[in-house]
């Protein structure tokens, strides 16, 4: 199962692509969490990409393409990968396509969640993330059972610093004019499996499972 979930900031990559790893036993590779972590540490990539996160603008190619190829060598990926806010430019698209190539692999589908822009942004100021094992909520469609606390392992929920309407709108400007273009891009190359992102969590998770059937 090697797959790509595509959609503007909000549309539910980072949820549906939980429940997959789960379901297809392979891992998440988020490229937007990898960044995080490393600006955690405070690691000379983490301090290069903080000015453009929180920005919301896009770290530079290199520096993704770089993480995400890898990241693809481990051999937890041998079965397969969900692919979670990568690729987000056409050059990033290209360089999957080559480094794939050169391990003898491809991509056997790209998800495309379909989403109303404006509803995103209710979507993303109401989202919390642990700040222990980074398991997501959302405040009202997906609230922890304790207001404020992780509902696996207690530690406490916080907001993510580019989920400020501000940002958010900057966000979703940078994916229609840089990310966008890569539905027509994989629909060319007879990848996309569009899949309505407005439906309820439970509602998108059974679409993908119905778009995925083919592949199993
Ligand atoms: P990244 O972490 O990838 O953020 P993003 O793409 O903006 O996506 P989000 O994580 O915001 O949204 P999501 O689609 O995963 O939604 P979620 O499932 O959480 O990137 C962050 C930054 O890192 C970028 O701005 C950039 O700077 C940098 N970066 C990362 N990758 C890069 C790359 N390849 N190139 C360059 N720079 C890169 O859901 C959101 C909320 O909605 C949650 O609270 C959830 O519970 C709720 N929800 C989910 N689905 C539904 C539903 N169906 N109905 C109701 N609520 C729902």
């Amino acid at each position: 199962m090697k797959l790509i979930l595509l959609g503007p900031p909000g549309a539910g990559k980072g949820t549906q692509a939980k429940m997959l790893i789960e379901r297809y036993s392979v891992p998440q590779i988020s490229t937007g969490d990898i960044l995080r972590a490393a600006v955690k540490e405070g690691s000379p990539m983490g301090v290069k990409a903080k000015a453009f996160m929180d920005a919301g603008s896009l770290v530079p190619d290199e520096v993704v393409v770089g993480i995400v190829e890898e990241r693809l060598k481990k051999s937890d990926c041998s079965n397969g990968f969900i692919l979670d806010g990568f690729p987000r430019t056409i050059p990033q698209a290209d360089a999957l396509t080559s480094t794939l190539a050169v391990m003898g692999k491809d991509i056997d589908a790209v998800i495309s969640l379909d989403v109303d822009i404006e509803a995103l942004v209710a979507r993303l100021a109401g989202r919390r993330t642990c700040e222990g094992c980074g398991a997501g909520y959302h405040v009202v469609y997906e609230p922890s059972a304790q207001e404020g606390l992780c509902d696996k392992c207690g530690s406490f929920l916080i907001q993510r610093e580019d989920d400020k309407e501000s940002t958010i709108r900057n966000r979703m400007k940078v994916y229609t004019d840089q990310t966008s273009p890569l539905v027509e891009y994989y629909r060319n190359a007879g990848l996309l499996k569009t899949v309505d992102g407005m439906l309820p969590i439970e509602e998108v998770w059974s679409e993908i499972l119905a778009v995925l059937k083919d592949f199993e």
